[in-house]
């Protein structure tokens, strides 16, 4: 992919804060504490590790954490905050290890930066191949809210304002493949950056469908880090998927 849509090369200079901004790393001890649950003395592959954000905190708490990335700039941030945690490399939709995990996660909405659906499917298969036979897989998605796109093909939302700060995000919309293409708009100070990125939103019903192909099932979904409740007026969703018991055997087909 060339560096104009590389979100981690694009990122990675305003990375620590960016997700600052945004309540992400304030967030972050809810994250790992819900994650750690299925990963107590084991081991964990983060897809699209970036920084660490995530997996730094959960390797200081025992967990044998290692990360996939396919940004360069990501990885040195990442092995400048730590050297306990392998990460190569790579891309996230076709990826094999010969290691085995007890979690496989891919948070934020990392998944949907796979901006079709068939990297999608392959990005869960690489997964569910990953994943040891009690294992799961936890996929963190935005519910898409599609309101102001269905009036629309452009839409402006104003995703943050505070006394510093104010983020927009400019997104066209490209209904036959479900993705947006947008640029965030990021007013501090006297700066404007201006951060493009490309995603392909998800529902979660459509979710569960890839995963079932790839041989996995839904065994949890919260609406949280909390594990509150995914109702209808959530707008995440924390998808948990094991391996599944109706048909094993479908996951080590073709990668
Ligand atoms: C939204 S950031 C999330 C980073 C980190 N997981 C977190 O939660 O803070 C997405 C990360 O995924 C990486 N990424 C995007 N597409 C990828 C792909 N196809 N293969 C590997 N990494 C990818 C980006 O470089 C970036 O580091």
């Amino acid at each position: 992919m060339s560096d104009d849509l590389n979100y981690g090369e694009i990122y990675a200079p305003i990375y620590q804060e960016y997700t600052t901004v945004q309540g992400k790393v304030a967030e972050v001890d809810q994250t790992v504490g819900f994650l750690e649950r299925y990963c107590s003395g084991g081991s964990a592959l983060e897809l699209g590790i970036g920084d660490g954000r995530v997996a730094v905190p959960l390797s200081g708490r025992g967990v044998k954490v290692e990360g996939i990335d396919n940004s360069c700039s990501m990885l040195e941030l990442l092995a400048k905050r730590t050297d306990l945690i392998k990460a190569w490399q790579g891309d996230i939709a076709h990826f094999r290890t010969e290691q085995r995990y007890s979690m496989v996660y891919c948070v934020y909405f990392t998944f949907t930066l796979l901006f079709t659906r068939e990297e999608q499917i392959a990005c869960l298969r690489s997964a569910a191949a990953a994943i040891d036979d009690e294992g799961i897989l936890v996929i963190e998605l935005d519910v898409p809210s599609l309101d102001p796109r269905i009036r629309g093909q452009k839409t402006t939302t104003v995703r943050l304002v505070d006394h510093e700060n104010t983020i927009l995000n400019v997104a066209v919309h490209d209904p036959l493949n479900q993705n947006l293409i947008s640029t965030l708009l990021w007013f501090s100070g006297t700066s404007v950056r201006r951060l493009p990125q490309r995603t392909r939103y998800v529902y979660h019903q459509e979710l569960d469908t890839m995963a079932e192909c790839v041989g996995l099932e839904l065994a949890e979904r919260w609406g949280d880090w909390a594990r509150g409740a995914f109702t209808e007026g959530s707008n995440r969703h924390i998808s948990v998927y094991r391996r599944s018991s109706r048909s094993p055997g479908i996951f080590r087909g073709k990668a």
